[in-house]
Parts: structure tokens; sequence; C-alpha cells
């Protein structure tokens, strides 16, 4: 087929089939941020802004408010944003572009504690803020600060009345609380001031392209939904792998750990986008009670099933693409008898019709040999082996669905090898999405920016998700945090993790797949 006709057959596709949704469009809007002059602001929320500006999918007239601790002025904050922007994105804005956009960030400075802050804020919103086509003032406040600042910040918006005052939305940024308990305050304290609808749970990893096509892969290919449970498949394998370390975030990672700032949210999610039941439509809250039946379903886990498996692992010193890397220990803001996991193995199991006895083995870390976010469903063998007793072992079937960085989907086949008489060949049948769309996708804050500017909530996770979501990792987090680990560090950087990761699936009879 010419690629003039592979054009014409995609377009016609997009015509055609491109799924009815509630028709959204952004509004004007001012967006509030605090911690706007924090790490996530510079690396990701305002290069974001200024993205969506350039490609003028931002609907003008809208203001950014930043507001943090540190002394600035409107004009010093541009500046400062300005140079984070040429720092976390590898090189400078459009000069042009970034004066226009530039005049519609302004900052203030002060404690969130203190209630002169939400008085000036109420202020600059009245000031500056345009009314939407709808007459109202749409006003996104973004908690981008630690999650024991949330209830604190919610909490004064409420007693100022900022959540009422204007036609407000607020995005909560991960993690959401420490434990199931402090996100169930914060959850109340949020929808004593908001209402659900109103309220943006963000989990950048639903951002990606390649998350997002896990649900539409399953809906429309009839040959894998059908197969897709206990009767076909043998295990599912999740593997999050990072060869960075914690760089700068020591301090953050101190607090966290690897469950907290991976398992219960980006993991968590993965998983119940693999098991969910098919929602009986696209939209928000179809898709979000099909997520939430099944992450109710994750068996729960006394300590001595945890003892047997779950496997939690620190780096140490090693080589990364052969550059010596400092232990876990080492690195700035550490304490020298650290123990906390950078490392995590562990097997779930779903207890529904779907899933029953069929393990989720979920592995993830820093200090990885590389980076590589990855879903493999192993399929069962056949009972029999067929070409004859003296064939090879037949390998099973993988359906590997690769989120990231290498975009693709691809499935292991057997195959006969040429010329010999009874000899399999595993080969893989690979759909790339770069190769076939030819296209970047959006980074995963500029489309969850978007979408809540518009007001789509299917993307963000709903009040009982995120209570599910903790269910599920508390019981590990109190035994792993009761008993300290002894043997820390237990694995050398650019390793996948300790031995006992390896022999928690070798004792099943099974292997990771992904290397
Ligand atoms: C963040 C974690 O949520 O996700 C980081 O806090 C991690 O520790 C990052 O590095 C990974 O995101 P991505 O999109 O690079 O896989």
């Amino acid at each position: 087929m010419t690629a003039k006709n592979e054009e014409i057959i995609f377009s016609k596709f997009l015509q055609t089939c491109d799924i009815p949704v509630e028709e959204l469009r952004p509004e004007p809007f001012t967006m509030v941020i605090f911690g706007g002059a924090g790490d996530l602001s510079r690396r990701k929320l305002l290069p974001s802004i200024f993205y969506l500006f350039c490609r003028e999918e931002l609907k003008k007239p809208f203001s950014v408010i930043g507001l943090d601790m540190q002394e600035m002025t409107d004009v010093q904050y541009r500046a400062v944003m300005k140079a984070a922007f040429q720092t976390f994105t590898g090189g400078p804005p459009d000069e042009k572009k970034w004066d226009e956009f530039s005049g519609h960030l302004f900052y203030l400075s002060g404690r969130f504690e203190a209630d002169d802050i939400y008085t000036n804020v109420a202020d600059k919103i009245r000031h500056i803020t345009i009314p939407s086509s709808g007459g109202t003032k749409d006003v996104i406040y973004y908690l981008a600060v630690p999650p024991r600042i949330s209830p604190l910040v919610v909490g004064k918006l409420n007693q100022h009345g900022l959540n009422k005052d204007f036609n407000t939305k607020v995005i909560v940024e991960k993690p959401f609380g420490r434990d199931r308990r402090s996100a169930s305050e914060l959850n109340r304290v949020l929808t004593t001031a908001f209402n659900e609808d109103r309220i943006y749970r963000i989990d950048h990893y639903l951002g990606k392209e390649t998350v997002q096509n896990i649900l539409f892969f399953r809906s429309s290919n009839a040959i894998f939904e059908q197969c897709w449970n206990h009767r076909y498949i043998d295990n599912v394998q999740i593997t999050v792998a990072e060869d960075i370390g914690i760089a700068h975030r020591g301090a953050f990672y101190e607090q966290s750990g690897v469950i907290r700032d991976i398992v219960q949210n980006h993991i968590m999610q993965l998983m119940g986008l693999v098991a969910m039941e098919l929602p009986i439509g696209f939209r928000a809250d179809f898709i979000r009670d099909e997520k939430v039946k099944v992450l109710r379903s994750i068996r729960e886990m006394d300590s001595n099933y945890i003892d047997v498996s779950f496997v939690r692992g620190q780096y140490g010193q090693g080589k990364i693409q052969g550059e010596d890397v400092l232990p876990y220990r080492q690195e700035n803001h550490v304490s020298a008898d650290s123990n906390m996991p950078t490392f995590f193995a562990g097997k779930f199991y779903i207890d529904n019709l779907r899933w029953g006895r069929v393990p989720f083995y979920v592995r993830t870390g820093k200090r990885l040999p590389k980076r590589v976010t990855e879903i493999c469903i192993q399929f069962k063998r056949l009972p029999l082996r067929l070409l004859g007793r003296d064939c090879d072992a037949l390998d099973p079937n993988i359906l590997v669905l690769t989120i990231q960085p290498d975009e693709k989907i691809s499935l292991r086949l057997g195959v006969k090898y040429p010329y010999s008489h009874n000899q399999l060949y595993p080969v893989n049948m690979v759909f790339n999405y770069r190769e076939t769309f030819k296209t970047n996708f959006t980074p995963p804050y500029e489309l969850l920016l978007t979408d809540c500017i518009k007001g789509d909530l299917t993307l963000f996770v709903r009040e009982d998700g995120i209570e599910e979501m903790w269910r599920v990792v508390d019981p590990i987090l109190e035994i792993w945090e009761s008993l300290p680990a002894a043997n820390f560090p237990n694995y050398e950087a650019g390793t996948w993790g300790p031995p006992e990761a390896v022999d928690l699936i070798e004792q099943d009879g099974r292997q990771w797949i992904t290397e």
C-alpha cells in the first residue's frame, strides 16, 4: 500500500470511528499554583503551560499566579521561570512567544498558613480574572505542595470562601496522603470544600498515550479480550524500571520511598487498567467505577503472606552505562543509615471471577539497568507437546505492552525453524507507535492540564480509587516500617534488584520477562 493510500484510510478511520464524546471546550481561566516556585512548577507545570500557549490551546485571556514562600516580584518570577524553562527543557524558549506568555504570569509570596495570603489571592483573582463565556470566573487551584500541607491549604481556601466566590476546580498532586488514614482525611477536607466533580487528583501516568491505549486495545481487539482471563492467562508482570537515582530529590524520597512514590499510584493504576472489566462507555465515571471495583478485589494480605511474597531493596554503589554512581545512602539529603527502600517486587492476586489464581508480579526500582515500563501478559501453554515427544518445549505466547521509552505492542509467537525437523523458534510481531503514526505524543502534564481546563475527569483518580490503592499497600508499609531491613544496601546499582526478587518468581516456576 502506498503512503498516500495509508493516509487516506487513516483519515477515513478518524472521521468514522472517533468515539463521540461530550464536546468540552477550554474557557479562559486563572490558575493559582500553591508551590508556584517549587520543583514541579519549574520542571513541568510552567513549561507545559507555555507549550500549550504556543500551540494556541489556551483560551485567552488566561492567567497563572504562582504562590510560594520566596519573596519575588512578578518580573522576577517571570525571569526565574524563563531560566527554569531553559534548564529543564534543554533550550531557551522562543523569545517573542515567551514575552507574550510572561505577561500572563503573576506571583504572590507568603506562608501557606498565614491568612493574608488568601486575602491577597482573592484580590488578585478578582482583579485579573476575566469572566468566561458563561459569565463565571473560572479558577483552578493547583496544589503542588507536600501532602502534609494540602489539608491546610484546602482548609484555608474554604475558610476564606475562595472555593465559593469563583467557579473553581482543584488539582491535587501525588503523593495523595501518606497512608489510607491521611488520604481519607485529605479527601474529607477536600470534599467539604469542593464537589467531587471539581477535584482532579493527578497521576501523570494516566496522561501517557500508551497507558490510555491499554483500555482501547482491550476493547477493540476481540481476540485478546476473549482470552483476557484466568482460563488463558498464566501470569501478568508489570515492570516500572528506572536507571536514574533520586538525584536532587533526596529530602522528598526519604519521606516517601518506592511504595509511596510509584507502587501506590502508578503501578496500582496500571494494574487497574489491565485487570478491570470493560466499562459500558468511555465516560469518566463508567471507567472509574470499574477501576475501583477491581482495586477493591485485590486480595488483602497478612504479615505471613507479605514476608514471603514481597521483596524490598536499596541500591548500593555500582555502574549505570559504564559510569560509577553513588549508593543511595550517599545521595544528597539522604541519611547515612537510611532504611528507605528504592526497590520493590511482589505478587498480588485479584479475587474475582476473571482473575482468580492468576499472579500479578510487580517490580519497580531506581538505578536498575535501564528505563522501561512494560506490562507482560503471559498466556498458558497448550497442555500437550504438539509436535511429538521429541519437540522443544513450547515457549508461551507473551503479549508485551511497552509503555515507555520505546512505545510498542509485541506478541511473542513460536514458529518452526526453517529446515529443522522439530525445532521451534520464538519470533515477535511488533506494532510500534511512532513508526506507525509518525508523531510525538503530547507529554502527560500538557494533556492532563488541558483536560482539567476543559472539565474532563476521565484521567483523574476518584476519592474511592485513592483510598483503595492505599488499602492495598498500607499493610506492606506497616510491616516494612516496623521492621527495618537488616541488609540494606542489598543490590548493586545497575542490576535488576536483590536476588530475592528473582527467587520470588522462580519459586513459582516462572521468570521475569523484561530484561
Ligand atoms: C514520579 C516519581 O511520579 O514518576 C519519580 O515521583 C519517577 O520518582 C517518575 O522518576 C517516573 O515518571 P516517568 O514518566 O519518567 O516514568
